[in-house]
């Protein structure tokens, strides 16, 4: 789904439930020259989480869904998305599982990153397990958003080394950095006309 942009970027909604680090340097992203997005809506599922200090920094329009009713909220979530003709969804750190409905009003504009060489290690406690197996080496993953739970298409992977004396925190904060440079590259990749 290659895109012309310039006037006309793809508007975006980034749903996060913590610190927001993604969302901050896809917002920064956003704001450069050769961005084909623009983020418009940032999502959080957790009122507290840290990263919607950056969309009341950039003075994007934030809303908090708890998704006690998940049925409920998803649907407030796409009126909003529609109203403001969002088209496309970057999930960043995003805690909840969208319905299968969801996924299917937005089919094939979700993405997600997650922190792992997908399809090794999908789910939770990603860190912890790549170090108790003494896997040698990591990574991260830009990926399409399926109703499958870490297992829509590859987008882009950046591996990243283990090292012997890492903790699920050192090996996070290492990944991370590169997470930083993958979304926007992905991103680029998708939507940015050669
Ligand atoms: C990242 O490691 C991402 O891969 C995973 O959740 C974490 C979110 O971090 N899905 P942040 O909130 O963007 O700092």
């Amino acid at each position: 789904m290659k895109k012309l942009y310039g006037s006309n970027r793809i508007k975006t909604a980034v749903f996060i439930s913590g610190t927001g680090s993604n969302l901050k340097k896809l917002i920064q992203f956003s704001k450069t020259k050769k961005s084909p997005i623009n983020i418009n809506f940032v999502i959080s599922s957790n009122s507290k989480a840290k990263g919607l200090s950056f969309a009341k920094k950039y003075k994007i329009k934030k809303k908090v869904f708890k998704f006690n009713n998940k049925v409920r909220d998803e649907n407030t979530i796409l009126k909003y998305l529609k109203k403001d003709d969002v088209n496309l969804i970057c999930l960043a750190g995003f805690m909840k599982i969208l319905s299968k409905n969801f996924i299917k009003k937005f089919k094939g504009k979700i993405l997600n990153i997650h922190p792992s060489l997908l399809p090794k290690y999908k789910g939770l406690n990603t860190h912890q397990r790549v170090i108790k197996n003494r896997e040698k080496v990591s990574g991260c993953t830009i990926h399409y958003v399926n109703s499958n739970l870490d297992s829509g298409k590859i987008i882009l992977q950046k591996k990243v080394k283990v090292h012997i004396n890492d903790t699920p925190n050192k090996l996070s904060n290492r990944i991370k950095k590169q997470e930083h440079i993958l979304y926007p590259k992905a991103i680029s990749k998708l939507f940015t006309n050669p």
